[in-house]
């Protein structure tokens, strides 16, 4: 059977699939079952910020995995308290972390860490966390119940209480109570559409937050590790929040989720835990990539490589404002907003054959996260794919 047999067969049928399969992939190119070339602007959506097959992450995944893939937490693990110093030393954070293994298991982490604190500080028990619409924040029950989209809250209820939205960032403030434990957000909203966040109302928000006592929780699955251009978005904004979780480029492919926080005594031994997290193979990964994307922001060669990508896009945006509306998002984190819904699908299709991989984002946005090593070779190549597709819609 094909793997299209086999997975319509066994699998379920959650992902509406494109029609292709790849085999091989190095930094943003990418190989499939039939030999097609293709540019990866979409670095399998933020994860594989370090380019496909990096030789560095995987000989450190080796050699790692030839010794001890997994223990379980029961004990010390030196790749993970080394991964661990790395990601707080990186981030400049006074702040200590939890290891899970995707986004929305952070995501349960940090929601957890504001109850307790919420519960037990202060004499009124603060429970309520008040996040955005359009955000997304994960697909288990209460990240599904903390994604501000009405549409995503229509089966798998009871949903746990205490979810709050707010429609811009200026109507949190009135939306705080005395019940209020945090206020969750994306800094630059992804799955809703490339949204940043405006720098000043964040930091007023941080700031009112602080005065309230009230946690700000950064969601940075999406824009954490370089994705905007430091180590997390949080120091592109300026801001120090309470609780930061990370996920998509941290394992560089490896699943990882982090949940740190400068509330260091909030949690103690039994209240949060993970079979996987944190084990030898995720944080080997995560201690390669952000050794290679230190040194990468360090060289010089990640700044110039945003400028790079960011010139190339704002020409093809040009050269094509009869598709496209405007040029959204930060660093490598960035979309086009489509003229219609129907172009967008148009466009995700006809590029898939012309030999570039790109993202959707919301209704209307033609997304790009490509790998952060990507070469200007590639974003060469990936926009002269773009160019065809655009230009023969
Ligand atoms: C901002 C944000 N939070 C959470 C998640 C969920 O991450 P995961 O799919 O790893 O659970 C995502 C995934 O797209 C995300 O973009």
């Amino acid at each position: 059977m094909s793997t299209q047999e086999l997975d319509k067969k066994y699998v379920l049928p959650t992902y509406g699939r494109f029609d292709v399969e790849f085999v091989s992939g190095n930094n943003a190119r990418l190989k499939d079952i039939n030999g097609k070339d293709y540019i990866d602007f979409t670095s399998g959506i933020g994860v594989v910020s370090v380019g496909h097959a990096n030789e560095r992450v995987n000989k450190a995944i080796c050699d790692q995995i030839s010794n001890i893939t997994h223990i379980s937490n029961l004990y010390h693990i030196a790749p993970q308290a080394e991964a661990a110093q790395k990601i707080v030393e990186a981030s400049g954070y006074d702040m200590q972390c939890f290891f899970g293994n995707s986004g929305a298991e952070a995501n349960e982490g940090a929601i957890k860490i504001a109850r307790k604190y919420g519960e037990q500080d202060g004499e009124i028990k603060r429970y309520k966390i008040i996040t955005l619409q359009h955000s997304f924040h994960g697909r288990t029950i209460t990240t599904v119940k903390a994604t501000g989209q009405e549409s995503m809250h229509n089966y798998f209820g009871p949903f746990p209480d205490g979810f709050v939205y707010a429609d811009t960032m200026s109507d949190i403030e009135g939306l705080l109570d005395d019940h209020t434990a945090a206020v969750m957000i994306e800094l630059v909203q992804g799955e809703g559409g490339v949204q940043p966040q405006d720098k000043a109302e964040v930091q007023a928000l941080a700031k009112l937050l602080k005065e309230r006592n009230v946690l700000l929780i950064v969601d940075e699955v999406q824009t954490g590790v370089y994705r905007t251009g430091e180590f997390t978005a949080s120091q592109v904004y300026d801001i120090s929040p309470d609780i930061i979780t990370l996920a998509k480029g941290l394992g560089g492919g490896v699943p990882i989720g982090v949940v740190m926080t400068s509330l260091k005594g909030v949690l103690s031994a039994g209240d949060h835990g993970s079979t996987f997290g944190g084990n030898y193979l995720s944080a080997t990964a995560a201690c390669s990539v952000v050794d290679i994307l230190n040194e990468y922001k360090s060289n010089g060669n990640l700044d110039e490589m945003f400028e790079y990508f960011n010139n190339e896009l704002e020409k093809f945006y040009s050269a094509h404002k009869n598709i496209f509306t405007q040029k959204v998002g930060i660093g490598m984190m960035c979309g086009l907003r489509v003229k219609d819904a129907e172009t967008l699908s148009s466009i995700m299709l006809n590029a898939k054959d012309n030999g570039v991989m790109v993202l959707k984002a919301g209704r209307n946005t033609l997304r790009f996260l490509p790998p952060l090593t990507i070469t200007k070779e590639e974003i060469d190549e990936g926009f002269k794919a773009l160019n065809i597709t655009v230009t023969s819609l």
